[in-house]
């Protein structure tokens, strides 16, 4: 367990480089398991959530070894096709291995992952595609058993919603199932396409990745290979609204400015100047934000995951910003966390009402989950006094270095490990 303590008051300024995005770098983990032999991975940082990968991928078999922001993936012959509850609960992403298991071993056995924080979360529609492909389900004591009796075959699938995880799991399943599977209304996100593009150096044959309609052509086998994720737009946002907050100055490099566009476009009507290059991003914050109103939408809408920290900045705009959120049923857990930091700001089914408040005044705050976090150590950075983000870990999932890298930006932020027995 650990705390962040933050003294507000800092404009942050300076520059900033990501590293490669989590959303991506978890599914060339589950990727490499597609085909024996060593494969590399650059770029990759160093947070919870990806060694959680590796021991995902360890559990199945394969040895990972870190050696700085590189992970070379040693991939066996032979794979235990099971991820059990553990490693599932601790690693909702987990459930992906379903299709490259099913691909490369006919079979698996996967713990049914429960809701979490953000609603219920169901795997429906990952269910019903791998299923179109031939696979047979069993839940048997909260675990799944798959099994593909006549070996996978290609088939037209049309996704209800273009749901990320479905799509990962149907490319898996369909680079080594037999003849032509079409993904429609197929996930468009930059790391679908990242993904794409480490299995076609795999071997696999995809197109359209990045497009509503993804055809792959399977193959019977795969190679192993090497890949530099795309960065992490999420993280390059994230710092973004950090400069922007604090009405300071921040440059990220190493990005996609592309990545970013509906969200670009948010911050800079909030008087945010924003300029771009070909991979950073700089933002200048404006004296106070001006109120915008948003909605979450699949890619290439304005991403969920920057939506709290987004209600942090207009957490102190002036006027009153309501944001619609389409992806998830409740990520909302932050709203009450925010409003005990002197926020104004409520709930109307899935619509946020913030109404921009003169200033926020720092208190203990609890991150429940990753964007979270991220969003209250936003909203500390302006805080009057010191705010105290507790169980930080959940920052540590997603974002590598987040205190450190915003100390080199100026920010006053501590992390400290609270003394035994306290709460
Ligand atoms: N959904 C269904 N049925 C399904 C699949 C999804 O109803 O079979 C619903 C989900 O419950 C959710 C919505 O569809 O309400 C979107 O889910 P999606 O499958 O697109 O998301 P995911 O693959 O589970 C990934 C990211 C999330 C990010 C979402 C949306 C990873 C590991 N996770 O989740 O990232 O919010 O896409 O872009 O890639 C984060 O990084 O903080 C994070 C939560």
């Amino acid at each position: 367990m650990h705390e962040l303590v933050i003294t507000g008051g800092r404009p942050l300024r300076g520059e900033v480089a990501v590293l490669g995005a989590k959303n991506a770098i978890l599914k060339h983990f589950v990727a490499a398991l597609m085909a024996p032999g060593r494969h590399r991975l650059d770029n990759v940082p160093d947070i919870v959530d990806v060694r959680l990968m590796g021991e995902v991928i360890a559990h199945i078999g394969a040895k990972c070894r870190f050696v700085g922001s590189t992970v070379e993936i040693d991939v066996p012959e032979d794979l235990l096709p099971e991820a059990p509850i553990d490693l599932v609960r601790r690693m909702r992403a987990s459930i992906l291995v379903l299709g490259a298991l099913l691909a490369r071993c006919g079979e698996a056995r996967v713990a049914l992952p429960g809701g979490d924080d953000f609603g219920s979360r169901p795997i429906d529609m990952h269910l019903d595609g791998l299923q179109a492909l031939g696979a047979e389900f069993d839940l048997v004591h909260g675990e799944l058993i798959a099994r593909a009796p006549g070996g996978l075959r290609g088939a037209e699938v049309p996704l209800d919603f273009p749901s990320v995880g479905a799509t990962e799991n149907l490319l898996f399943a369909g680079v080594m199932a037999a003849g032509t599977t079409v993904i429609s209304n197929a996930a468009r996100e930059p790391e679908i396409q990242d993904l794409a593009e480490f299995l076609g150096k795999m071997g696999a044959v995809i197109r359209g990745a990045g497009t509503s309609t993804i055809e792959i052509e399977g193959v019977g086998r795969l190679s192993p290979a090497s890949h530099r994720a795309v960065p992490d737009r999420l993280e390059a946002g994230t710092y973004l609204v950090a400069g922007a907050i604090t009405g300071g100055d921040v440059t990220v490099r190493d990005c996609v400015p592309e990545h970013l566009r509906m969200e670009l476009r948010k911050l800079g009507e909030t008087g945010c100047e924003v300029t771009v290059g070909k991979d950073w991003i700089r933002v200048q914050g404006p004296p106070r934000p001006r109120a915008v109103d948003f909605a979450t939408l699949p890619y290439p809408g304005f991403h969920t995951d920057m939506h709290p920290q987004m209600v942090a900045l207009l957490a102190v705009a002036s006027g009153t910003s309501v944001i619609t959120e389409n992806i998830y049923a409740a990520r909302f857990r932050y709203v009450g966390e925010l409003n005990r930091l002197g926020a104004d700001v409520s709930l109307e089914g899935q619509h946020v009402i913030v109404r921009g408040v003169d200033g926020l005044s720092g208190c203990p705050v609890d991150a429940c989950d990753i964007r979270a976090g991220a969003a209250l150590v936003l909203a500390g950075l302006i805080a009057e006094g010191a705010t105290t983000i507790t169980a930080a870990q959940h920052i540590d999932r997603g974002y590598s270095g987040f205190d450190q890298r915003l100390r080199d930006l100026g920010a006053d932020v501590v992390r400290r490990s609270p003394a035994p027995g306290s709460t």
